[in-house]
């Protein structure tokens, strides 16, 4: 289920509740949203405290009369849950909403996002509350999405949920004695009698028990997307048929998005990358990744919810956002597959904390501010190319990005616990990629994995039950493969893999991981390259961080080691298996061993480029499609103009020019008939 729209949506939180007193400026906020192509705003996210000022007394009309002046201007809403923030009567009557940490305290009433979602009292007012907002509102025809809560995030440790923990653990486990055997309990003596001993981790209790530490991980991501459908229920008992999402976050740790995103129609999520803080190519690179975690989500086009028109006031430099980069930014959204570019805020608070937070309307309230123009900008172009809308990113690689394998490995005390570069690894496969113009899915590994042509399994720690299988069968049918070290490891309940490892698949890659050598952060191995190896590679490269050693058993090394005892052991691996290939890259190389070898991987195999010459640094393209067109996206991330790479066959203009160069910051956009 989409939402009706047949335009990118344009425009962001809008929180009228703060000017109520002040009419001139509502009447002036409208004028500026439509003069600025807006079309979609974000209401009630923050609203519980004047939706119902007292227990049981609603007070929606103040809403319902802004929904219909948005409407007579043609602006949809996106009709927010007022979850995310709860008013204080509600935490005073029912201090069972206010949350437990780790250390067992409960805190007092006070910001936002910190409710127990177990609390039946919570679970109850929401449910009331959302009802009510579905049956007063949910049926106007200027509302086209739910925006259920805000950023849901965090865990609470009460009384409440360490009984929901002990339910939930006893349905996975039937048995305490498969639970100990599972999780290892034997060590230090650690071994349960029953499952009413269980207490969720604590650095005052257990800290160091990784199966209790992953298990409790994945019961906040199923105790959070119970609360989630809870709130969904509310609103279908309201009447309410339309689409539902919930606002997400970079990359977050403290859920599985995976399975938070099975709940939703339409994913979304919140962006504020530190532009200007490194190249920007740097930081698109990051950003695009997380575009495209949240794309693969559901493997359908999503919304950017919320992002900054200029600066934060939140990260360490609240640095200005330089001129065109507001565009580039949103229409990076819409290249890597979303419906709608939105921001974070339209009207700037006056006071508390988010005060000095960029907005599209600002204190000084003027049409004439530099920031304003550019959202205007950004409206009008986002008007010329809404034929987008709708269209689809598909993508021949994948990089497995599973949750609880991170969880599991990040948490695990190994072989480099001053950190482990995970984030790092997946941009360094991922840059690569880019940067021959290939779109890049992220899959986790539950995904349907047969339908790519290249799986990257970096530092893919756990091996999930039948992954390893699946993994086979995509190489034997044909496909590419690259691991590497720290990969196969353990099992789903972080138990390591007897009798070698990468488990399942030392056959396939050809070899076998003997010994894991951690490297401190001055030191540096190399990857020297085999006299004539297949794939012509003929520099070495630096490597740090994690350094593998391999055993042959059947794969052969097109690199080696250059230094340490291990000089001269495999460093990259392949063997053919079935009609496929499996790569294996031993250590953390440098950037430059990633695009080098995986240009070279590209072009021998039948995965297509959407151009063949050399991409200009800095230079991002991206496609989408629809059953006929074509989308090529061209936006210059790199610190000088560019020209274009010219593409393969007949192409008409979208946006832009293609034969001049594109300025930095700039798009240009082309179509081509696919018929
Ligand atoms: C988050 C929240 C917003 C706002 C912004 C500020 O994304 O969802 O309510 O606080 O951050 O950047
Ligand atoms: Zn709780």
């Amino acid at each position: 289920m989409h939402f009706r729209t047949d335009k990118l949506l344009h425009g962001g939180d809008y929180n009228p509740e703060q000017w109520l007193d002040r009419p001139d400026i509502l009447e002036k906020d409208l004028e500026m949203l439509e003069q600025s192509g807006c079309n979609a705003v974000t209401l009630g996210v923050f609203s519980w405290a004047m939706l119902e000022p007292e227990e049981g007394a609603f007070h929606f009309q103040w809403l319902a009369d802004i929904i219909d002046r948005l409407y007579e201007r043609g602006i949809s809403v996106i009709l927010a849950t007022p979850s995310g923030a709860r008013p204080r009567w509600l935490a005073e009557r029912y201090p069972q909403v206010l949350r437990v940490d780790a250390e067992r305290r409960r805190s007092l009433f006070g910001i936002r996002h910190n409710h127990c979602y177990t609390s039946p009292a919570y679970r109850e007012k929401t449910a009331i509350i959302n009802r009510k907002l579905a049956e007063t509102l949910g049926k106007h025809p200027g509302v086209i999405l739910w925006h259920i809560s805000n950023e849901y995030g965090g865990e609470c440790h009460c009384p409440l949920c360490q009984e929901a923990f002990r339910t939930w653990l006893k349905n996975k486990y039937k048995t305490i004695d498969n639970l100990n055997s599972r999780w290892c309990t034997m060590f230090w003596s650690h071994t349960y009698q029953s499952f009413d001993q269980i207490e969720s981790p604590s650095p005052m209790g257990e800290p160091y028990l990784h199966a209790l530490n992953l298990d409790w991980k994945r019961f906040v991501t199923a105790q959070t997307a119970d609360f989630l459908r809870h709130e969904i229920q509310a609103v279908r008992e309201g009447g309410s048929e339309l689409p539902v999402t919930a606002n997400l976050m970079h990359f977050y740790k403290g859920l599985d998005y995976f399975k938070i995103a099975r709940e939703l129609d339409i994913v979304s999520w919140d962006t504020y990358p530190t532009w200007h803080k490194e190249a920007a190519a740097e930081t698109a690179y990051d950003n695009g990744m997380c575009h495209d975690l949240m794309r693969s989500l559901k493997g359908k086009p999503f919304l950017q919810m919320e992002s900054c028109p200029t600066s934060t006031n939140w990260q360490s430099v609240s640095k200005l956002k330089r001129p065109g980069v507001l565009l580039a930014q949103s229409l990076q959204a819409i290249a890597h597959g979303a419906d709608g570019a939105l921001y974070f805020q339209i009207r700037q608070n006056r006071g508390a904390s988010e005060k000095f937070h960029g907005a599209v309307i600002d204190h000084y309230g003027g049409k004439d501010t530099r920031v304003f123009q550019e959202v205007c900008h950004t409206g009008r172009v986002l008007q010329d190319i809404h034929e987008l809308t709708g269209s689809q990113v598909t993508s021949q690689v994948a990089i497995v990005y599973d949750q609880d394998s991170q969880w599991a490995m990040e948490d695990s005390q190994g072989p480099r616990n001053k950190g482990l570069h995970y984030h790092e690894t997946l941009l360094k496969f991922y840059r690569s990629f880019r940067k021959l113009g290939l779109n890049v899915d992220l899959a986790d590994m539950d995904c349907d994995i047969q339908k790519y042509k290249l799986l990257a399994l970096p530092m893919c720690y756990m091996f999930k039950e039948g992954f390893a299988e699946r993994v086979r069968s995509f190489v034997k049918q044909g496909g590419i493969l690259i691991a590497t070290y720290w990969s196969g490891i353990a099992d789903d309940t972080d138990r390591c893999y007897l009798g070698g490892v990468p488990y399942g698949l030392m056959d396939v890659l050809g070899i076998r991981s003997m010994e894991i050598d951690g490297l401190y952060d001055w030191e540096e191995n190399r990857f020297v390259p085999a006299d004539g190896n297949a794939l012509k590679m003929s520099r070495s490269y630096m490597c740090r961080n994690l350094c593998d050693l391999v055993e042959l058993r059947g794969a052969e090394a097109l690199f080696t080691y250059g230094e340490d005892f291990y000089k001269g052991y495999p460093a990259l691996t392949r063997n053919s298996y079935g009609r496929g290939n499996a790569w294996y890259v031993a250590s953390d190389a440098e950037n430059k061993f990633y695009e080098d070898f995986i240009e070279r991987v590209i072009d021998q195999s039948s995965i297509q480029r959407p151009v063949m010459e050399r991409i200009p640094e800095g230079l991002e393209i991206t496609t989408r499609e629809t059953e006929r067109m074509r989308y090529i996206i061209y936006q210059n991330f790199g610190a000088k103009p560019v020209l274009l790479p010219p593409v393969q066959g007949d192409a008409e203009t979208l946006y832009g020019d293609p034969a001049e160069e594109l300025s930095v910051y700039g798009l240009v956009i082309i179509k081509q008939n696919k018929q």
